[in-house]
């Protein structure tokens, strides 16, 4: 598999009214990716965004769109946030019933396909799928909202799939979300995570976007 680790600063934690502004920090300062929750009101608490935040997006970045649905019977809108712009598209697989045929709907799309799990479901529940990702997304905290703690027993569960797809000789990227900072963050690289979500360590950094960018960066060389 790849050895590349990707960091992809969630817009969640990103001051709306200067969205382009805080797109270009992430871009200057050496982010690969932008990570867009989107949030129903359903399947989680919270509303957030969708189809129109990632064409707004993809106007103003380069930046690969990795779009996070947390939101029920996500198949009916996987075309408009293909449309958008998406380039990875990451479904829960509590929220699928049909989730092989869900991945396949999204990579016909032309998009890649993403299966995420929370906190308190196992990795076996997606066994059957793991050839068919080309990304895993470990939930290392409730989804919902944004600057919750990390939840440490998710360390094991990142290991764990991460033999699964090293035995089938995957190269899905191994994606975490949630609680991500610069002490959190080596934890789950060394048991094999590959991209590192993180909204708050980015957007709320003190010394700025930049600086958060940095200093995630450097947990990442350095861990
Ligand atoms: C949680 C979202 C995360 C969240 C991460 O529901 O899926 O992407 O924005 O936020 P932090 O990095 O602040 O935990
Ligand atoms: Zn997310």
């Amino acid at each position: 598999m790849s050895k590349k680790h990707i960091l992809a600063p969630s817009i969640l934690s990103a001051d709306f009214a200067r969205l382009g502004e805080e797109l270009a920090a992430c871009e200057s300062a050496g982010a690969e990716w932008i990570h867009v929750d989107v949030m129903d009101g359903h399947f989680v608490p919270n509303i957030t965004m969708g189809p129109f935040v990632v064409e707004a997006c993809k106007r103003v970045t380069k930046l690969l769109l990795d779009v996070h649905l947390m939101i029920e019977k996500p198949e009916r809108h996987l075309e408009a946030f293909a449309n958008a712009g998406a380039n990875n598209i990451t479904v829960h697989v509590e929220a699928c019933p049909h989730l092989h045929r869900t991945l396949q709907q999204i990579k016909s799309l032309g998009c890649k396909a993403g299966v995420a799990l929370n906190p308190g479901t196992p990795t076996t529940s997606m066994d059957a799928v793991l050839d068919d990702a080309d990304l895993i997304l470990v939930m290392s905290v409730n989804p919902g909202y944004s600057g919750q703690k990390f939840i440490s027993s998710t360390v094991a569960k990142v290991s764990d799939i991460r033999k699964r797809l090293d035995a089938l000789k995957s190269s899905a990227w191994l994606e975490v979300d949630g609680g991500i900072d610069a002490k959190t963050l080596p934890k789950v690289l060394n048991a094999g995570a590959s991209v590192f979500v993180a909204a708050t360590a980015v957007f709320k950094h003190p010394k700025g976007t930049q600086a958060g960018i940095t200093s995630l960066q450097n947990a990442m060389r350095d861990p």
